[in-house]
């Protein structure tokens, strides 16, 4: 199967209780031959109203990261554990994650096969490693997803828009080396492949408001 399939199939799924308080599913944008993937949590407002994983606040935040580690994001892939953006942006529990994740993202996973996947934040690292992990002792570590992916785990970019002082300054950092290590390791098995663009991508010329 495509991924262009698997998207209208989402379109069509009412599978659980998010799907009722949404606008509709937000799959996944970017490059399907990207080497690597980045998983978040699952919509909020602004990614419902335009369709488009991680467009938001929180979105924003990733692509100034992705630029600093030389990646942009038509060049990667970036997804969700859920699709469809929980009632009052609830973080949604492991059971509603897996319930989700193995409808879709398993599947989108395995189409793409890419080298490297990166969690972003404790609801991805706990559906692709496991729930006994913690995002501020286990970031930064490889791990092997069920799957067979090589996965990292890193800061959600919400959790640093949290932060100020010191406690950012470091937490940017950690992130800015977890991502440069995702995108080394990608490039070791993908040395010809050019994970960015010229230009930053301007999300919101490709996406529009959906209502
Ligand atoms: N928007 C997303 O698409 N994913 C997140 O994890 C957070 C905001």
């Amino acid at each position: 199967m495509e991924l262009k399939e698997l998207e209208e199939q989402l379109m069509g799924c009412e599978s659980c209780n998010f799907r009722k308080d949404c606008f509709a599913p937000v799959g996944w944008y970017g490059n399907p031959e990207s080497p690597i993937v980045f998983v978040g949590e699952g919509p909020g407002g602004v990614e419902d109203e335009y369709g488009c994983p991680l467009i938001g606040p929180s979105g924003q935040l990733l692509d100034k990261a992705l630029w600093a580690a030389k990646m942009t994001r038509d060049r990667v892939l970036t997804t969700n554990v859920i699709k469809c953006r929980p009632k009052n942006n609830r973080t949604p529990d492991i059971a509603e994650a897996s319930h989700c994740a193995k409808l879709w993202l398993e599947k989108e996973l395995n189409i793409i096969q890419p080298k490297v996947v990166v969690a972003l934040g404790g609801v991805a690292m706990h559906f692709l490693g496991n729930p006994d992990m913690r995002i501020t002792r286990d970031r930064g570590q490889w791990f092997r997803t069920e799957q067979g992916f090589d996965c990292i785990a890193t800061f959600h970019p919400a959790y640093l828009l949290r932060l100020s002082g010191r406690e950012l300054v470091k937490a940017k950092w950690d992130v800015y080396y977890d991502l440069v290590a995702a995108r080394e390791r990608a490039e070791k098995f993908a040395p010809e492949y050019n994970f960015m663009s010229e230009e930053a991508t301007k999300l919101f010329t490709i996406f529009k408001k959906r209502y």
